[in-house]
């Protein structure tokens, strides 16, 4: 269908001025005035939509009445020209109704709650909120495949059904062809029958095949999706949800801090170019102050802190937590959200936690009692990053996977890494759609999924 999109006309208006213009898009908003009809169009490629003016006998009538109706998709025909209001709008010559749309369209109102937009994942692209951040989502991607290409990292696709659980948290969901009525009498009998003769998940991580793939490569990352079997019905957290994981050789714990931050900062300002109006939109409609927070935190040096020293800044706090702080336990999202909204007013790096409370690839620092492991923390949110240093020391790593009850024989192959020509490397994992909250202000991770997957609703 030769057409232009409205981004197109916007964005070079001089050139298509007082030419005759096709354009398609769902009417979003329509009124009507004595002489004129006025529509407002959206085509999905531009948040701004195209006016258009119908006048008075100028149409066949009941033409222009099935194209004044909220939801209706049109193709359009008419002059594009300057005016006061809108920069440009459309003077209209010839309308065709491409799809009509009847009374019980839900999305009728100009806003609607994102609670209602949630019942409706199907239709809530079409609402300017989701346009947005699907925009920023995308380009978002763009910009992390970006930085990382630039930087000479190989772009690597880690398996998604693995048998390994990487973090060791258990949240693995199964992968399976058995019969729901499969008779084994044993749990390896019952494993041992199914479609790979062994027990299959899908992985919460790339990390491990990561490491495999950069202890050849180099510089790797990937970028895919990662699935936990997570209770936590938090606003943070999604059953299905993506990863970028970059894994460095011949880089210790503070080598990949700085990168980290680099990363992250080269990522916002590409989001903070590329998408102007998206964050023009989300500043004036869910977190005032946005932008210069973006600006604050691309100009400014992340913090860094110790655990030990976290722990010490927490109890003088004089904050009354949910969870009372002692050395030993993990952090939780309230003490997480004090260091980084109250003490820090920045992203912190905490680094160093107690070896307990980590899993077993992280480097074990001399002290014996912690890793050299970092989270990084955003204020809104908590957690973005999680990252180490590895254990490239293959005895350490092993007594580290006995302590915690881990078969050596099925990690067999990745302790291999460590035994021919073992490196000092680091890498870490970005939640994707933390940052999308973060960089948009978006309160719920529901909304910066298409289809978000949470416990209890698929
Ligand atoms: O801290 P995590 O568990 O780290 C890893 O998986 C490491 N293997 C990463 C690495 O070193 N290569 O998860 C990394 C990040 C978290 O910081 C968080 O942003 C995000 O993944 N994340 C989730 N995002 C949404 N929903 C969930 N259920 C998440 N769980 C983790
Ligand atoms: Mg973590």
């Amino acid at each position: 269908m030769k057409h232009i999109d409205v981004k197109e006309l916007f964005t070079n208006g001089e050139k298509y001025k007082n030419t005759v213009v096709t354009v398609c898009g769902w009417v979003r908003t329509w009124r009507d005035s004595k002489s004129v009809s006025f529509i407002e169009l959206n085509d999905g490629t531009s948040l701004k939509n195209v006016q258009l003016v119908i006048e008075k006998g100028a149409l066949d009538e009941n033409q222009v009445r099935a194209a004044l109706v909220v939801g209706a998709a049109l193709q359009v025909e008419g002059k594009f020209i300057p005016s006061e209001r809108n920069g440009y709008e459309i003077s209209v010559l010839k309308i065709t109704v491409l799809g009509g749309c009847p009374q019980d369209y839900p999305l009728q109102k100009k806003h609607h709650t994102l609670e209602f937009l949630r019942t409706i994942p199907h239709l809530r692209p079409r609402a300017k909120y989701f346009e947005a951040v699907f925009a920023v989502r995308s380009r978002l991607a763009y910009a992390i495949h970006k930085y990382f290409q630039e930087h000479g990292y190989k772009y690597v696709h880690t398996p998604i059904i693995t048998g390994s659980d990487c973090e060791g948290a258990g949240e693995m969901f199964r992968v399976t062809t058995q019969p729901w009525n499969a008779k084994a009498k044993t749990e390896s009998e019952y494993f041992g029958g199914d479609f790979f003769g062994a027990k299959a998940g899908l992985t919460v991580s790339g990390q491990l095949e990561g490491e495999v793939a950069a202890m050849g490569l180099g510089k790797i990352y990937t970028f895919g999706p990662t699935f936990r079997a997570e209770h936590s019905n938090t606003t943070r957290h999604a059953a299905e949800f993506w990863q970028i994981e970059p894994e460095v050789c011949f880089c210790d714990l503070h080598d990949i801090i700085e990168i980290a931050e680099d990363f992250i900062k080269f990522i916002i300002k590409d989001v903070m170019e590329s998408c102007p109006e998206e964050l023009a939109y989300f500043d004036e409609r869910i977190e005032k102050g946005l932008i210069e927070k973006l600006k604050h935190v691309i100009s400014s040096d992340f913090g860094k802190i110790t655990y030990t020293q976290a722990v010490e800044v927490l109890k003088n706090s004089k904050k009354e937590f949910k969870y009372p702080v002692e050395w030993g336990c993990d952090l939780q999202t309230e003490h997480e959200r004090y260091l980084t909204e109250e003490y820090f007013k920045k992203p912190v790096f905490v680094t160093d936690y107690p070896a307990d409370i980590k899993a077993f690839y992280m480097k074990q620092n001399p002290d014996n009692k912690t890793v050299a492991a970092t989270d990084l923390l955003v204020p809104g949110i908590g957690e973005i990053i999680g990252c180490s240093e590895r254990e490239a020391d293959i005895e350490k790593l092993k007594a580290a996977m006995t302590k915690r009850g881990m078969p050596l024989e099925a990690y067999a192959e990745y302790l291999d890494t460590r035994k021919y020509g073992s490196v000092p490397h680091s890498g870490f994992g970005l939640g994707f759609e933390r940052i999308i909250m973060y960089i948009t202000g978006v309160q719920n991770i529901r909304d910066t999924l298409l289809y978000p997957r949470t416990v209890g609703s698929l």
